[in-house]
């Protein structure tokens, strides 16, 4: 199998920890391609929107994004880290995040992510961990994945890994073997369920999509659409 790892953060601090637990479980079996930004995606989103209007590939960042808008399409398990900043993601995730918008349902969504799974796993100090894990959830869901599962930490004590009791670090680690072994029990060669949601979001935005193609036919989102077939029948989790 394939994973492509997402890492909100490029120290290898406590998240980085959490993160090897989990892949732990993997090593030796998985194929594992991680992204660490910003190394990987360091320039924000200039808001030219040549990627809604014209072509992704026009992008100034195309270079960065495509690369990892390719590993991330050719995965079968997506994994986000990021610890809490002032309560959300980081801002390099953000920054991802933001390039990926015309992966969006309204715009353009990647017919392979309606069948992924994906593990986000953040961490915080105090409070913030859940909102940082919302923030990519957030993209992730309006990508068409519907499989996402939330591995979230408090600390409550140190954030420095080996300061952190031994007692906490073993429950931690424990809770991400847990959430590995669930992952690696999934048979991946059968795509994952689309959920209701997901499929309530895509009628929604067909409708939206058709309606935008009476009013001008040549216009980008709407010709993705229809070319898909998702104007007509065809649905993006079903086998053509
Ligand atoms: C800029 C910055 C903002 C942070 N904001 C929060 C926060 O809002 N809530 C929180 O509980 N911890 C916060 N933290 C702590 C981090 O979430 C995290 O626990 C700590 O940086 C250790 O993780 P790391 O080693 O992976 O960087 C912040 C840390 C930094 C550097």
């Amino acid at each position: 199998m394939k994973i492509t790892v997402i890492n909100g953060s490029e120290k290898r601090g406590v998240t980085d920890r959490l993160k090897e637990i989990f892949l732990g479980k993997f090593r030796g079996e998985a194929e594992i391609t991680e992204f660490f930004l910003p190394r990987d995606c360091p320039n924000f989103c200039a808001g030219c929107t040549v990627c809604f209007l014209k072509d992704e590939h026009l992008c100034k960042d195309a270079a960065y994004v495509q690369r990892i808008e390719k590993a991330m399409r050719n995965a079968d398990l997506l994994v986000f880290t990021s610890p809490a900043y002032v309560f959300h993601t980081t801002g390099a995730m953000k920054t991802l995040l933001d390039h990926f918008g015309y992966r969006w349902m309204p715009h353009r969504p990647a017919k392979e992510m309606f069948s992924k799974r994906a593990v986000i796993i953040t961490q915080c100090l105090g409070a913030g961990g859940k909102s940082a894990a919302k923030d990519i959830r957030d993209s992730l869901s309006w990508w068409g994945i519907s499989r996402i599962k939330v591995v979230s930490f408090k600390l409550m004590s140190e954030v420095v890994w080996d300061r952190i009791p031994e007692t906490k670090r073993a429950k931690m680690t424990e809770k991400l073997e847990k959430a590995a072994e669930q992952m690696r029990k999934i048979d991946y060669a059968k795509p994952a369920r689309t959920g209701f949601m997901i499929r309530m979001k895509f009628c929604a935005v067909r409708m939206l999509q058709k309606n935008l193609g009476k009013q001008n036919p040549g216009y980008t989102d709407y010709l993705y659409w229809k070319n898909n077939g998702w104007t007509g029948a065809k649905r993006p989790w079903k086998q053509d």
